[in-house]
């Protein structure tokens, strides 16, 4: 087993009706002046806008930031950072989505930085963030795992970017998980969400055989329940599906998985250039370029490939034969959700974008990809290809 450190503050505060735990929270953090930060307006729709400007009550000063779109932009952040520094707010609420959060996230670093915070997303030289300000989330879509870890992505359109951050200062000082908020969930963004989760957990998982037993165990655990309660895509209001479903998209990026074992994240990497330059969603991307990378590197993780269709398909036959069922069972549960993972079902105009993200990768210097660094830019371009 590999040596690993682990550390997660978050507070995690799970289950029905736990809004009314807000203000405690908040007295925790010695909060006075707080910034509530939400999405395009579902959280005014479902009644929880309403449900937290009530258990706030006079308590607390507040000051609001609405607008932050899905794969959050720059430009909309730095508007609720001049609004934050302007306020002098000392505590900010992320009510919304794996977009909202990570905008926070990225907003949160911002008030307090002292240069042009691109530059940190762009990891130039002697940029980075410091202290952050404090900031608490309240979920409404199980996705990301943005709620329980310290990382975050922010889109620049206008230059077809979609940049990742993070630091120990980003992880949330609390978290409120309801799983009620599922009922109300589009099915794009349920199927997007096991989707989101799924893959997070295949990118700690599918990579080589390792001596970490329980680790990998707890990874198929999550796969499993991921399928088994997969029909909240047609009953979102049932809780045993929404509370499992949550608490899964929480396991599988609060950063245990990753402990003591090798991690991939190229299929994050390549499907973040195909949101930056055609606006397709988040997980509709992971959808598309899973399985043409784990053909393409179907030797190189073959091992890993069979034991999952084993355990968490229970195929049988030569191993050649269940990794390669593997692969199709695992399109066929996408597409079972409703999610097509074709380049070509979400825009006409992606011919040549293969080379575009291979020389994007070049010029970034992210030329050796993948739990054994041999995914190198034309691999990329492979695969890019093979998912058109
Ligand atoms: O904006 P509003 O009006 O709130 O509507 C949102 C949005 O349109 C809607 N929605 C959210 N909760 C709802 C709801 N509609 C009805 N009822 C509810 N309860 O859903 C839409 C999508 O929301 P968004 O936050 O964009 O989705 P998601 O949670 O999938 O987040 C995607 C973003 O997270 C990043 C992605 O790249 C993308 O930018 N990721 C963040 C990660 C992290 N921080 O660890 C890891 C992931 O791999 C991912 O990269
Ligand atoms: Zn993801």
């Amino acid at each position: 087993m590999e040596n690993f450190e682990f550390r997660n503050p978050t507070k995690i505060v799970f289950g029905k009706d736990q809004l009314e735990k807000l203000p405690e929270l908040l007295q925790e953090q010695n909060a006075s002046k707080i910034m509530i930060a939400f999405g395009g307006g579902s959280i005014k729709r479902t009644g929880l806008y309403d449900g937290i400007i009530k258990a706030i009550g006079d308590s607390f000063e507040v000051v609001e930031f609405g607008g932050i779109e899905p794969n959050p932009e720059y430009r909309t952040l730095m508007k609720a950072v001049e609004l934050a520094r302007r306020e002098d707010v000392d505590f900010v609420i992320a009510a919304g989505g794996g977009s909202v959060i990570d905008g926070v996230k990225f907003i949160s670093g911002a008030i307090k930085y002292q240069g042009d915070p691109w530059d940190v997303m762009e990891k130039k030289e002697g940029c980075e963030f410091g202290e952050a300000v404090p900031f608490g989330t309240i979920l409404t879509l199980p996705a990301t795992g943005s709620e329980v870890n310290s990382g975050a992505v922010v889109s620049r359109k206008e230059i077809h970017a979609k940049r990742v951050m993070g630091g120990p200062q980003f992880f949330p000082k609390f978290s409120i998980c309801d799983p009620g908020v599922v009922a109300t969930l589009p099915k794009r963004q349920l199927a997007n969400g096991i989707i989101d989760a799924y893959v997070h957990t295949l990118e700690q998982y599918l990579t080589l055989p390792t001596d970490n037993l329980l680790q990998e165990r707890e990874a198929e655990a999550i796969l499993s329940t991921l399928i088994e309660v997969s029909d909240v895509v047609n009953d979102p209001a049932n809780y045993k599906l929404a509370s499992n479903f949550m608490l899964c998209a929480s396991h599988a990026l609060n950063g245990n998985l990753r402990c003591g074992v090798p991690t991939d994240w190229a299929t994050h990497m390549i499907g973040h250039e195909l949101t930056a330059h055609f606006g397709i969603d988040h997980a509709q991307t992971l959808a598309i370029i899973c399985p043409r990378l784990y053909e393409h590197e179907f030797d190189k993780k073959k091992a890993k490939l069979v034991q999952y269709g084993q355990r968490v398909f229970g195929l049988t036959g030569s191993d050649d034969e269940i990794a390669a069922s593997a692969i199709k069972r695992t399109e066929e549960f996408f597409h079972h959700l409703g999610v097509k993972t074709r380049i070509s079902d979400y825009t006409e105009s992606y011919e040549g974008i293969d080379q575009k993200i291979m020389e994007t990768f070049i010029e970034r210097g992210w030329t050796e990809m993948g739990e054994t660094k041999s995914i190198f830019p034309e691999d990329v371009q492979e695969i890019v290809q093979a998912s058109y």
